[in-house]
């Protein structure tokens, strides 16, 4: 029982509604617990909490003995013990949390007093005596610093302060160099090749570039994709080597801008779901071309919707409809994904016809 403090009285409540500009509505009637008016029931809360800490005593010796009993090392005798060990000393460390933590909660909420109390809150202001003891504090301090009387060092301090502030105007200037021209074109424009890969290029005796799978550097035929297949595929001149050296055409930081730039998904769909006349036109039977970059902050996409032929960007969800010239169907992305003009080559390998019309990923200032 918990009768050692008084009960805040209904008048006392009404006492409070009074000094308040809004009434008070007080407490509701206290209801006592089964542990507050039964003995009996007192006693069975004292045995469970008491079970609860006999528990985490259990745990705890448990927890000991895995230690003692589990020899770990790093020779193979005792290397399975390893996986044991762990196991042991984890389940017997959360019994043991488990059983403290579970007894002080019954604890708390069967058997420590309950009764509602009342406070009031303090002013949130400080008292006048404060306020001046702070006010007296900072002009000793200024005093003491000598500031008023040392212009110099005022004057020298004030300017350092100003010139702090334009460090951040400074480093502005990191956001830059703008980028010009170069993302207007991506490595699908074999006239923007370097001279080594002219040179590769020479060598193929074709004038198209096939558009060849992701990591692997596969060509793909029309017959290799099936309706709803979405294939992330790149330029074949990301895979070239050189037949003297044997060393890879394109490479290091060259590689990863190219490439970051010049990513493309393919997906086919059925010719007669294409939209626009643009889509048709750029297809192969209903395979289309599209920048794998998103056009809102460039991250890489290919999140697709197989029946409904949507493109859903992972980072802000912006959504492309890939039937649609890559029109933004939702998002806070503001141009559509740029589309890659495809058809077949002699050979029947999927191909660019040419580099994408308007620049691929996030816009930037000089973009037309
Ligand atoms: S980068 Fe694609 S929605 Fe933001």
């Amino acid at each position: 029982m918990t009768d050692h403090l008084p009960e805040p009285t209904h008048a006392d409540h009404q006492g409070i509604a009074t000094e308040e500009p809004i009434a008070n509505p007080g407490l509701p009637e206290h209801q006592w617990r089964p542990t507050d008016v039964d003995p009996r029931a007192e006693k069975r809360a004292e045995r469970q909490v008491a079970a609860l800490f006999g528990l985490a005593i259990l745990g705890a010796i448990g927890f000991i003995a895995s230690y003692v009993v589990f020899k770990v090392g790093d020779n193979p005798d005792t290397i399975a013990n390893l996986g044991a060990s762990n196991v042991a000393l984890g389940v017997c460390l959360a019994v043991t949390l488990f059983g403290m933590g579970a007894g002080m909660i019954q604890w708390a909420r069967k058997l420590m007093g309950d009764h509602e109390i009342v406070e009031m809150r303090h002013p949130a202001s400080s008292s006048e005596e404060d306020r001046e003891a702070a006010v007296s504090i900072l002009q000793t301090s200024l005093e003491e610093s000598g500031l008023g009387r040392r212009p110099l060092i005022r004057n020298s301090l004030l300017a350092a302060g100003g010139i702090l502030g334009l460090l951040p105007i400074v480093m502005l200037r990191d956001l830059g160099p703008l980028p010009g021209d170069k993302l207007d074109h991506t490595i699908w424009d074999i006239d923007t090749w370097t001279p080594e890969m002219q040179a590769w290029w020479k060598t193929q005796n074709r004038t198209l570039q096939r558009v060849v799978r992701d990591v692997v550097g596969t060509p793909i035929k029309v017959t290799d994709l099936v309706i709803g297949d979405l294939v992330n595929a790149e330029p074949e001149v990301m895979f070239a080597v050189d037949a003297e050296t044997k060393q890879p055409v394109v490479e290091g930081t060259q590689l990863l801008v190219d490439k970051s730039k010049a990513a493309v998904i393919l997906h086919r769909m059925l010719p007669s779901d294409i939209v626009s006349q643009q889509t048709m036109n750029w297809s192969v039977d209903g395979i289309v071309c599209y920048s794998k970059i998103c056009t809102h902050v460039g991250c890489p996409i290919s999140l697709n919707e197989r029946t409904t032929h949507h493109l859903l960007c992972p980072c802000h969800q912006s959504t492309f409809d890939l039937a649609d010239s890559g029109r933004v169907l939702f998002g806070p992305a503001a141009r559509p994904l740029p589309q890659l003009e495809l058809t077949v080559d002699d050979q029947g390998y999927l191909a660019a016809k040419r580099d994408f019309t308007v620049p691929v990923g996030p816009s930037f200032w000089e973009r037309g």
